[in-house]
C-alpha cells in the first residue's frame, strides 16, 4: 500500500493549502462574478460567508482528514457507519465533481498558457500584440488549440502528482508566490493612478443592495466554496497529510483570510484597467484575458512583465490543478488498496482528459449551444459551481456534524494553549450546525425561485 505522506514542515503545508486555494478562482472567476453581480454588495456578501462559512467549513474537512488520514471517500464511510445514515455518496460526489472541474480547469489553465506563449514570442516581436486582433478572438475561434492546450496542461499536471506529493512541487512554488506577489501589488499601484480609479472603489466597496438578483447569494456561496477548494475532498486529502501538533483552525482560519484576501487583491487589480476598456463587459469570463494583456502591453517593458505575470498565474493554475488530480488519485489509492499511485493517477488523467474535450470545444464545435443565453462553458461552470457545489459541501458538513461525537468535535478543535480557540469552537459549531445549511438551502430556493419561476 503506498505510504501516505506528511509535510515535513508546518510552511510546506501553508505552501500546498494556499497554494490549492489560490488559483484561477481569485484572478479569473472572481471578477467577473463580481461585475455579474454588482459590485460592492456582492463583495460585502462575499467576504462575509468566506469567513462565516468558508472557514469553518475548510477547517471540518480539514479535521476529518486529520483525524481520519483517510481521503474523502473512506473518511464519509466511516461517518456514516456512526451516523446511521448513508453519507457514502456524498464523498463518491465530491470525487466525481472534481474530475470534472479539473477537466474544465485544464481549459482555462490552457487560455493562460496561450497567453504565456503569446508574450514570449511577443518578446522578440515587440508591440505587435497591440495591434493584432487579440489573441482571445484567435483562441476562442480555434477550439482545437484549446483542446490541445488543456490536453498539454492536464500533461504537465499528471506528470508532477505521478511523482509525489513532496518531491512534486513544493519546493518551485515557494520560489514563485513571493515573485507573483511582487507582481501584483506592482500591477495594483499602477493600476490604482488610472483616472478610473474613483468610480472603480465607489463600485467595489460601495455597497448597492439593490444590484443583488435572486441569484447572488448561491453566487456568493458557491464561489467561496470554489476559491477555498471546500467540497471537492482536497482539504480532506490535505488535512490526512498534516502533522500531529499542527493546529487545525488556525491552519484553516489563515488560508481562508489569505485567499480572501488575494480575491480582493484581484479586483483592486484589474477593475480600473476594465473600466478604462470600455467596451468590455464587466461579466464576460474572459475579462481577465480580455483586459490584462492589452494593458500590459501598454506598459513600458510591459512585454517582459506580462510573461512574468502569466507564468506566475500559469504555476497558480498548475498548482491548484495538482491539488485537483491529487484528491481524486488519493481517494482511489485508499479505496483500491492495490492501485499504486502511478497508475491511479494517470488512471484519472485520462479520465479528466476525455472530459475536457466538451470544454474545450464550447466555443468552436458546441459553439451554437446556448442555455439562457450562456455558453456551453459557462452553463458547465454555473451548474457546478452554483447547483451542484454547495450541495455537497452541504453534504460534506451534514455528515460530519452527524457523524462526530460533541466530544470528538471539540477535541479537535479545541487546544487548551490557545485560548482563541476555546472561544472560537461555539461559533465554528454553531455555523456548522445552522448558518451553513440555512444559507446553502436558502440561497438554492432564491435561486430556483429567480431562474425558473420569476415573471
Ligand atoms: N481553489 C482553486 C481556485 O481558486 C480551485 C480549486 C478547487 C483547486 C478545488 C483545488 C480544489 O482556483
Amino acid at each position: 500500500m503506498p505510504k501516505r505522506g506528511s509535510w515535513r514542515t508546518r510552511f510546506g503545508f501553508y505552501l500546498l493549502a494556499i497554494g490549492s486555494a489560490c488559483g484561477l478562482g481569485n484572478l479569473w472567476r472572481f471578477p467577473y462574478v463580481v461585475g455579474e453581480n454588482g459590485g460592492g454588495a456582492f463583495i460585502l456578501l462575499y467576504v462575509f460567508l468566506a469567513l462565516a462559512i468558508g472557514a469553518p467549513l475548510v477547517i471540518s474537512e480539514l479535521i476529518l482528514g486529520k483525524t481520519t488520514r483517510k481521503s474523502v471517500i473512506v473518511a464519509t464511510q466511516g461517518l456514516s457507519a456512526r451516523a446511521g445514515t448513508s453519507f457514502k455518496w456524498v464523498g463518491r460526489f465530491s470525487v466525481m465533481l472534481t474530475i470534472v472541474v479539473l477537466s474544465y480547469y485544464a481549459v482555462i489553465s490552457g487560455w493562460v498558457l496561450h497567453f504565456l506563449s503569446q508574450f514570449f514570442v511577443e518578446l522578440f516581436r515587440d508591440g505587435e500584440m497591440n495591434s493584432r486582433t487579440a489573441p482571445l478572438v484567435f483562441l476562442m475561434n480555434n477550439g482545437w488549440l484549446q483542446l490541445l492546450l488543456a490536453s498539454a496542461h492536464l500533461l504537465i499536471t499528471i506528470v508532477v502528482v505521478a511523482k509525489g506529493v513532496q518531491e512534486g512541487i513544493e519546493k518551485w512554488i515557494s520560489y514563485m508566490m513571493p515573485l507573483f506577489a511582487g507582481l501584483v501589488i506592482l500591477l495594483v499601484v499602477r493600476s490604482l493612478s488610472l483616472p478610473s480609479t474613483l468610480e472603480v472603489l465607489r463600485f467595489l466597496f460601495y455597497p448597492d443592495f439593490s444590484k443583488l438578483t435572486y441569484s447572488s447569494l448561491i453566487h456568493a456561496v458557491g464561489h467561496v466554496l470554489f476559491t477555498l477548494s471546500v467540497g471537492f475532498g482536497t482539504l480532506v486529502t490535505f488535512g490526512s497529510y498534516m502533522r500531529d501538533e499542527d493546529h487545525t483552525p488556525t491552519a484553516g482560519f489563515r488560508v481562508a483570510v489569505v485567499d480572501t484576501l488575494i480575491s480582493l487583491i484581484a479586483v483592486v487589480m484589474l477593475f480600473p484597467v476594465a473600466f478604462q476598456a470600455s467596451n468590455v463587459p464587466l461579466t464576460d469570463p474572459a475579462l481577465l484575458f480580455e483586459v490584462l494583456p492589452k494593458y500590459l502591453v501598454s506598459l513600458p517593458g510591459g512585454n517582459f512583465f506580462g510573461l512574468l505575470f502569466f507564468l506566475c498565474l500559469y504555476m497558480a493554475a498548475l498548482n491548484a490543478s495538482i491539488g485537483l488530480l491529487e484528491v481524486v488519485v488519493s481517494n482511489l489509492t485508499d479505496v483500491y488498496k492495490k492501485i499504486s499511485r502511478a497508475r491511479a493517477t494517470w488512471f484519472a488523467g485520462a479520465v479528466s482528459l476525455l472530459l475536457t474535450v466538451v470544454p474545450a470545444l464550447s466555443s468552436s464545435v458546441f459553439g451554437t449551444f446556448r442555455f439562457r443565453d450562456r455558453s456551453l462553458i459557462e452553463s458547465l461552470d454555473s451548474i457546478l459551481i452554483n447547483w451542484i457545489l454547495p450541495l455537497v459541501a452541504l453534504g460534506l458538513s451534514v455528515a460530519y456534524v452527524r457523524g462526530t461525537s460533541d466530544l470528538e468535535k471539540e477535541q479537535s478543535f479545541i487546544d487548551r494553549e490557545r485560548f482563541v480557540s476555546v472561544r472560537m469552537y461555539p461559533n465554528w459549531l454553531f455555523s456548522l450546525r445552522y448558518l451553513t445549511p440555512i444559507v446553502i438551502i436558502a440561497g438554492l430556493l432564491l435561486q430556483i425561485y429567480g431562474v425558473f419561476f420569476r415573471p
